[in-house]
């Protein structure tokens, strides 16, 4: 299989995806498309203001791309994180022995409610152009017990669900099938094809339960309907069905 995209491995940085917006506006430092993966992360980060933590059975990386040359409208970009969600559940799904996998809407790719990986786009506009930024944590054979235990307790690995342990080929394995796969699904975002979104609704882990949302000071309550092709979340409650296009989902007992 050749190289889906340049790759540059680091033994350490402080966050691949903050190398990654560094390097969008550096014209010195290699230019996308390239995917920047690093052993280990001093600062990784998750969502707002978390942080993301991983060990050395992780994958951590991040992929720089000008959405442009991968034909994606500039209004596509908010759905690549759900794109991205459904190349990794392509990957991790033949893979898994036991449990569930799903999307938790927007971005969290979870087994029977535990994390498995987590995505984090983020866009950045320099003077060539818009850069997007596809930040990827996956936990292949992490080792918990060093974690802290709020991850314990919210966290999974694919060696836990594939119920065998994984060597460092397979790991290297599953980390050029990512690549492809989201390649792929990127791909199938930019060519407005359908099955892109009838996966992601098929995978849509937070269906007919009861949520709440988050967005700044509001909140929104009700139960999920779906995730419609625009990338939303349908939310129905008393004042009828509301589309949702960002915030942060708690589950019951409305922890995050
Ligand atoms: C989340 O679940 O909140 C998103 C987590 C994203 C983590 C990855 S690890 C590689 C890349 N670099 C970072 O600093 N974060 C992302």
């Amino acid at each position: 299989m050749g190289t889906i995209w340049p790759v540059v491995r680091l033994a350490e940085i402080d966050s691949t995806n903050d190398l990654a917006k560094r390097w969008a506006v550096d014209p010195e430092a290699p230019q996308a498309p390239v995917v920047i993966r690093a052993d280990r992360q001093t600062k990784g980060r998750g969502r707002g203001l978390n942080h993301w933590w991983s060990d050395p059975g992780s994958l951590t990386f991040s992929i720089l791309l000008d959405p442009r040359s991968i034909g994606l409208a500039e209004g596509q970009t908010p759905l690549t994180s759900l794109a991205t969600a459904v190349g990794l559940a392509e990957v991790l799904i033949p893979l898994i022995r036991r449990g569930k996998l799903g999307i938790r809407w927007p971005n969290d790719v979870e087994i029977d409610r535990k994390k498995i990986a987590g995505i984090l786009p983020e866009s950045v506009n320099t003077v060539v152009g818009p850069r997007l930024v596809i930040g990827i944590g996956l936990n292949v054979r992490n080792q918990f017990d060093q974690a802290p235990p709020e991850i314990r307790a919210m966290a999974t690995s694919l060696a836990e669900v594939a119920d065998r342990p994984l060597d460092d080929g397979e790991s290297e394995e599953i980390f050029g099938a990512t690549l492809l796969q989201v390649k792929t699904a990127l791909r199938q975002l930019a060519d407005h094809d359908p099955a892109l979104p009838a996966r992601w609704s098929e995978l849509d882990q937070l269906r007919g339960q009861q949520i709440q949302i988050e967005q700044g000071d509001q909140q929104i309550s009700g139960v999920v309907a779906g995730i419609d092709a625009r990338g939303g979340l349908k939310v129905v409650n008393d004042s009828g069905e509301q589309t949702v296009f960002g915030g942060r989902v708690l589950r019951p007992p409305f922890t995050p």
